[in-house]
């Protein structure tokens, strides 16, 4: 797939702000992209946006519109209006980002709110379909200890959540390309060994999609 003139949404959490290690990675990804002048890119700030929850009503108006094909009421409608807009912005793009750090092993609280939000039957997936066709994406994330990007056990150095929830949830909704990319800069120890690593490897990636 060619990612000219594409556009790519840069969906972030970083409560951290400006100290944010995840920020650091993300920035090396945004400054390669720039470069290659040849995407849109959108941003979603998640601290600055209503990620809907389901509740009772909301989840039987899903269940009703995208399973059982019923039409909704008015009432019904706004229910789901939340995740209707970011399922929009979501399928709008052909390169999804997604950065946030590590939270107890996994996506924090609010990012997997965001991906539950815009993961909808029929909107974004469906049985036997591949609803992502033609479009990939990739989460960067940093973390305190460094994981194994491709094992998922309960031995502490492999249990990252993070990759085995995007191959699955992504890999299911059929994009081209599930790619996940975290490590720690803890200290400075970590910083000068693990930086110039993943600094290749995220401008690899983002040689790859945009050339
Ligand atoms: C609430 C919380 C939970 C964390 N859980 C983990 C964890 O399970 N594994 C890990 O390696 N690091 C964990 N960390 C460390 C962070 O992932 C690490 O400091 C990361 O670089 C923070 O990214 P940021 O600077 O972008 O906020 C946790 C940090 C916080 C605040």
């Amino acid at each position: 797939m060619q990612a000219q003139n594409h556009k790519t949404l840069i969906v972030h959490y970083l409560p951290t702000g400006a100290n944010s290690n995840t920020k650091k990675l993300l920035d090396i990804f945004i400054s390669e992209v720039k470069n290659k002048k040849v995407t849109e890119i959108e941003n979603l700030d998640l601290l600055k946006t209503s990620v809907p929850i389901f509740n009772e009503e909301s989840i039987s108006a899903y269940y009703k519109r995208n399973y059982q094909g019923l039409k909704l009421n008015e009432a019904e409608t706004k229910l789901l209006s939340q995740n209707d807009n970011l399922i929009k912005q979501f399928k709008s793009a052909s390169l999804i980002v997604l950065a946030c750090p590590m939270h107890n092993f996994g996506y924090p609280a609010l990012m997997k709110a965001y991906i539950d939000a815009v993961v909808f039957h029929n909107e974004t997936f469906a049985y036997n379909q591949k609803m992502m066709q033609g479009k990939r994406i990739l989460t960067i994330y940093s973390s305190g200890g460094v994981y194994s990007n491709e094992k998922f056990n309960f031995e502490h150095q492999n249990s990252n959540s993070i990759s085995l929830l995007a191959n699955a949830t992504f890999k299911f909704m059929g994009f081209d390309e599930v790619k996940t990319i975290g490590t720690s800069l803890r200290d400075s120890e970590s910083y000068k060994n693990n930086l110039p690593k993943i600094s290749s490897e995220i401008k690899e990636i983002a040689d790859n999609w945009f050339n």
